[in-house]
């Protein structure tokens, strides 16, 4: 029988994850210790703040990585917590080296997505349709995260489920992860019930924390849903992260495509690429199967017709999504339809944008590089 080696052990730890930075502790200096003296092993690991609400999953984790290894007959885990300079020394290593935070996505050689999902109008659907992008696209294996940056009414955490707020290494905020997918709302800063005012500047430095402050790590695509409207946020996004580009959600309504138009046409001036239209809340399906147009029809092909011919591209219809009973149940459920039924007309309709911007992820084609003539 081999002999059980403390570098055995520490092999084995190296694919344990962190939950929520997603990187193996063993790479992030948390394993303080492996002792091993026969089959009984004794792992010290530095948790990065005391209440660490995930302290149960890493124990759990750790004692069933080291439990698979031949010759282990027990397995303690011993928490303990990063000194300051630990903490210091993670986040420069998360942050690439750099000790001061910079937003990653606006980085020349980075290779995120970034999508603002934006109407205009307010209660077309943007929160749904982010929050069920982001699972689609997680289901299809990219690293996704979402900024919920709807200061108002924010809405993501209760569509995605999270339950537990971020935990933070110092000014370094690690985001909780729902479904695959890594989660920031400015309401998990609020507190519950108290109205919030925000001016430009203001706004436009909570948007550079989100950005800046959050460990994202190294995201396929990251989705930001947007507050209603053509304000300062959607202006703050398109300076701190310019390769931002923009999905435009509508209902087929025609005033409310008129101003998904604006929303979209704002684009021009903050040089943004529009990626496309989903029309949201299309048609009622009736039991007979008959399609009841509770709010009108044509608002999608309107505002891509109105967007193609002012932005000089193409900017399709990407998705026409029903309005399904089904759809609103799994959002207040905290599991977003593409997933608590991927077989509904909505769901596949979502899917199908997923499967557009999925296969467009990564890669620099077409992106403009920030190089401006003299
Ligand atoms: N296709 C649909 N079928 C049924 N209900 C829907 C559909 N789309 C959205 N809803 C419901 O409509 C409400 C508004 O949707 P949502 O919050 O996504 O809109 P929003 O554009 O983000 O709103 P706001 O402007 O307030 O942020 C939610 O309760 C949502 O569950
Ligand atoms: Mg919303």
């Amino acid at each position: 029988m081999p002999v059980l080696t403390e570098e055995a052990v520490r092999t084995r730890l190296a694919s344990v994850l962190d939950p929520e930075i997603r990187k193996p502790i063993t790479e992030l200096d948390m394993v303080r210790s492996v002792t091993v003296d026969g089959g009984d092993v004794v792992v010290g690991i530095d948790l990065t703040t005391q209440g660490c609400p995930l302290r149960d999953t890493i124990t759990r984790d750790v004692t069933t990585a080291v439990e698979a290894l031949e010759g282990v007959t027990s397995v303690e885990v011993v928490m303990g917590v990063m000194t300051d300079q630990q903490r210091k020394d993670l986040r420069t290593k998360l942050r690439g080296g750099t000790p001061e935070p910079v937003i990653p996505f606006s980085q020349p050689g980075s290779l995120t997505r970034v999508y603002a999902v934006t109407s205009g109008k307010g209660g077309v659907g943007k929160s749904t349709v982010t929050a069920n992008l982001a699972v689609a696209l997680a289901e299809r294996g990219l690293k996704v995260g979402v900024l919920d940056a709807d200061i108002y009414g924010f809405s993501i955490p209760r569509m995605l489920g999270v339950e537990h707020p971020p935990t933070t290494l110092d000014d370094m905020i690690v985001p909780p992860v729902a479904h695959g997918v890594k989660v920031i709302s400015i309401g998990m800063f609020a507190a519950p019930g108290a109205p919030i005012v925000w001016r430009g500047p203001m706004l436009h430095r909570a948007m550079q924390q989100f950005l800046g402050d959050v460990f994202w790590g190294d995201l396929d695509v990251l989705l930001l849903d947007l507050p209603p409207g053509t304000g300062d946020i959607a202006i703050s996004i398109a300076q701190l992260v310019p390769s931002s580009e923009i999905l435009v959600v509508t209902t087929p309504q025609l005033a409310a495509s008129e101003v998904a138009q604006r929303a979209g046409i704002i684009s021009h001036q903050t040089h943004q690429h529009v990626v496309g239209v989903v029309e949201n809340m299309s048609w009622l399906e009736a039991p007979d199967g008959t399609r009841m147009e509770i709010f009108g029809s044509g608002g999608g092909e309107e505002v891509a017709r109105v967007l193609t011919a002012g932005l000089g591209y193409p900017v399709p219809v990407l998705a026409q999504v029903p309005l399904e009973k089904r759809l609103r149940e799994a959002g207040d459920a905290g599991v977003p339809v593409v997933m608590a039924a991927p077989e509904s007309g909505a769901a596949q309709a979502l899917a199908g944008v997923a499967d557009h911007l999925a296969t467009r992820a990564r890669g620099l084609a077409g992106r403009s590089l920030g190089i401006n003539p003299r």
